[in-house]
């Protein structure tokens, strides 16, 4: 059945499920397998002009899992090789020599490291504003990059409010879903023109595949993305794309299991004297609560918090048993990041915990020795 049949009162388990699937069909997987090919056969008699001619324009197991994340994230999808492929696909094909680039000061580094290096050097110009703002006219903006909830601050902007702006000033709004998930948040719906993604973290869950994303409802943007793809070719492979695939199923199980480890460790870490800073949007307490209650569907399994210095983070990560030092997020693994050691303009301290899919139970036990054992 495709998602366009689907009946509005489905929920986000039996849409994961079903998305991208092909209409059953006797003797056929559920999902098909990887479609390994580079070139495909062509029809010596007619121009090549259908899908499926070379595999870096066309793979059916790309297409499936661009309609299946379409089928989440609404619009048309484009998948890329990692989320800076997709990222840096919005920013090349969109920015022009002359133009200005908004985006967050707080956001994921390399996309400043980027914006910052190459990009200004092709005469773009970036402007870094904090996510929580305060937001500077729009006039003359040429793109507006927002990422909510900001990684790995984890303070969230209003994407209604500052599409609206954008689009008064006649700037595009393109936003990075990452941390989110179309599951966590849609912005198309929200006035957003361009949805960016890494899929390499809680959309396929598993820390196994880079992937990256971009969706968007305009033809013409579309068009330029599809172009820069084929003509780059940052494109994901057909196992990595069966892959994402077949881990988007079970999206809605991880993400429950996520938000309710990371509403669990942050009430712990809230309740230590020894940990400062703990951030986590779904805390009613939280400077982002307001924003993320009214704009978001459900909160990430994130959390952040400071322990100090960066000894004893090495203290609090050496005696955990469940928590491994990585420097990802949205795996069903809990995991941890000492930010400052990857140039983030964060204190030696802080931590960005990602709540995996352990029991609960376990989880804050672990933590609660851990930090124990390294005070
Ligand atoms: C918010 C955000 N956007 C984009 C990226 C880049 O994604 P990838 O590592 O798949 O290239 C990351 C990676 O950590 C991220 O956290």
């Amino acid at each position: 059945m495709s998602d366009a049949t689907w009946p509005a009162s489905w929920g986000d388990g039996t849409r994961v499920a079903h998305a991208g699937l092909p209409a059953p069909t006797v003797g056929q997987p559920f999902l098909p397998g990887p479609v390994f090919a580079a070139p495909y056969h062509l029809d010596p008699a007619a121009p090549p002009t259908s899908a499926d001619g070379y595999g870096r324009s066309d793979n059916p197991t790309r297409r499936a899992l661009e309609s299946a994340i379409a089928a989440l994230e609404g619009g048309t999808v484009r998948a890329f090789a990692s989320g800076q492929a997709a990222i840096t696909a919005v920013l090349l094909s969109v920015l022009r020599p002359g133009d200005t680039l908004l985006l967050p000061a707080d956001g994921y580094y390399t996309v400043r490291a980027f914006t910052a290096g190459i990009l200004r050097e092709l005469g773009v110009e970036p402007v870094y504003v904090p996510t929580a703002g305060p937001y500077p006219s729009f006039d003359g903006v040429r793109l507006v990059l927002l990422e909510t909830p900001a990684n790995p601050g984890l303070d969230v902007c209003d994407v209604r409010s500052l599409a609206a702006a954008a689009r008064a000033a006649g700037a595009l709004v393109a936003v990075d879903n990452t941390t989110a998930t179309p599951l966590g948040q849609r912005p198309l719906e929200l006035g957003a023109d361009i949805v960016v993604a890494s899929g390499t973290k809680a959309l396929t869950g598993h820390s196994d595949i880079l992937l990256g994303y971009v969706a968007t409802n305009s033809a013409d943007l579309l068009d330029r993305l599809t172009t820069w793809r084929t003509q780059t070719g940052g494109v994901p492979g057909p196992f990595d794309c069966w892959l994402a695939h077949r881990s988007l199923a079970t999206l809605d199980l991880r993400l429950a299991r996520h938000t309710a480890n990371a509403a669990a460790v942050a009430e712990l870490l809230r309740g230590r004297s020894d940990v400062a800073g703990v951030r986590w949007p779904g805390l009613s307490t939280d400077p982002s609560y307001p924003i993320a209650a009214a704009q978001m569907r459900r909160i990430p399994g994130v959390v952040s918090f400071d322990l100090g210095g960066a000894e004893r983070v090495t203290r609090f990560l050496k005696a955990s048993r469940l928590v491994f030092a990585a420097t990802s997020f949205g795996g069903v693994h809990t995991s941890a990041d000492r930010r400052a050691q990857w140039g983030d303009d964060t204190s030696p301290g802080f931590v960005r915990l990602s709540c995996g899919i352990e029991d609960t139970a376990d989880l804050a036990a672990d933590l609660t020795a851990a930090l124990d054992a390294s005070t």
